[in-house]
């Protein structure tokens, strides 16, 4: 079994209740019981309404909590209704935070923006999952390189050490289809590749995109993989925690 540090990040987009803290409960027992997983980092980026809560309740664990969105504006605090800023975030207890991801840049999400989200929250010291992806027509027509490398622009030099790449392919999002190994591989030696080249690091990068406890004996043979971004498999008890141990099968 190999106990290399993989991330099992669970994205669990518009979903979850005060209930929710039940499956919490049973994650963070999950990951107490099961000591070798402990080189494994489990991250739950969950709705800011119950980021209080489970905190609380993940204290004496290693599980660690993510946001799924935050506010582009620079300042930590002011008159933006609604918004929620990095230091708010930071203040809350989480650690990490998913951005970029395609359901928002569907919504109008651009690159300038992300790119302000990520400066903030660095400065604010968030770790940040930066989802980049192709559509299907950008993958059939074999130009999902070069929009991939378009997405990645927003990273800089000091922000980059701060960032897991994470690698959604939109047409995997839900749908229960997932690429080719060898397509994988040569998406993942390039996003690699690029950061090498470009930053001189050897970046974390995760697969996302319709993950399951099933699917993870192939997934987990993708070179350069630092784990998995989770939605679907991530709402439930067992599919998330058997997706875990298949990984270490
Ligand atoms: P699914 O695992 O439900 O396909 O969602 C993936 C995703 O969008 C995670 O960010």
């Amino acid at each position: 079994m190999s106990l290399k540090n993989i991330y099992f990040v669970a994205n669990w987009k518009m979903h979850g209740s005060i209930n929710s803290s039940h499956l919490v409960k049973k994650i963070r027992n999950f990951s107490n019981k099961n000591a070798k997983l402990g080189k494994s980092k489990i991250i739950l980026c969950v709705p800011y309404l119950f980021i209080s809560l489970f905190k609380n309740i993940l204290k004496n664990s290693s599980i660690k909590l993510g946001a799924q969105n935050v506010s582009n504006v620079p300042e930590d605090y002011g008159a933006y209704t609604g918004s929620i800023s990095p230091r708010m975030l930071k203040d809350a207890g989480i650690k990490y935070i998913i951005l970029g991801h395609s359901e928002l840049r569907e919504k109008g999400e651009n690159n300038n923006s992300i790119k302000k989200k990520i400066g903030n929250s660095v400065k604010s010291n968030l770790n940040i999952i930066l989802c980049v992806g192709e559509s299907y027509s950008t993958y059939k027509t074999k130009k999902s390189i070069k929009f991939i490398k378009s997405q990645l622009q927003v990273l800089t030099k000091k922000t980059i050490k701060n960032t897991i790449i994470a690698y959604e392919p939109i047409w995997s999002i839900g749908t229960g289809k997932i690429p080719s190994e060898q397509y994988l591989n040569k998406t993942f030696d390039y996003l690699t590749q690029y950061c090498k080249k470009k930053y001189s690091l050897k970046p974390k990068i995760l697969y996302g995109g319709s993950v399951n406890e099933n699917n993870i004996n192939v997934l987990k043979n993708i070179y350069n993989c630092s784990g998995f971004l989770i939605g679907g498999a991530s709402l439930k008890y067992k599919s998330f925690t058997n997706l875990i141990k298949n990984y270490y099968k």
